[in-house]
């Protein structure tokens, strides 16, 4: 099964909605196969967006990201990538649906409360980032059957 990484980003750990996004991922079925708390450096965090170093916002958002831990998690299940980012919503808060989880609590393009990979070679990438071997759990959930049919759990 596909495996995705999320970072509850500190405004909502400051906001007391991690548990609440937490909750979302397991409601849908997902399965959370690695989790911690982290106070990210600024050093992993001009790794992870290097993609955006030439933005001017990107100092910003190093500082923002450093301020206070974050939750990282990684969710597995069928086709996670697509479906965690659905969940997410688009990076500006004010434009997310209602429904995905910055549109119903975020009303801004950088305090947007989580991070998802964009792909799945980028998910590989990022929970090698993140997480070691030994923090990945391989376990059965007893509901697993009730989540999937036959031919959606290959
Ligand atoms: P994320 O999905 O983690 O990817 C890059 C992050 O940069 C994004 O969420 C926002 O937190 C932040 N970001 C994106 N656009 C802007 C912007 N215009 N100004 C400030 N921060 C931004």
């Amino acid at each position: 099964m596909e495996k995705t990484l999320l970072i509850i980003k500190p405004d909502a750990v400051n906001r007391c909605l991690a548990g609440r996004i937490i909750n979302r991922i397991e409601e849908k079925g997902l399965k959370i196969v690695g989790m911690k708390m982290e106070h990210l450096e600024p050093k992993k965090l001009q790794e992870h967006y290097a993609h955006h170093k030439d933005k001017k916002f990107f100092a910003d958002l190093v500082k923002y990201m450093s301020s206070i831990p974050s939750v990282l998690i990684i969710a597995e299940g069928k086709d996670a990538v697509n479906v965690v980012r659905q969940m997410t919503g688009p990076t500006n808060g004010r434009e997310a649906l209602p429904g995905t989880i910055r549109g119903d609590f975020s009303m801004s393009f950088q305090s947007n409360l989580v991070h998802a990979s964009e792909s799945k070679e980028i998910a590989e990438k990022e929970i090698k980032r993140f997480f070691k071997d030994s923090e990945i759990h391989g376990y059965e959930k007893i509901n697993f059957n009730w989540i999937y049919c036959e031919e959606e759990k290959q």
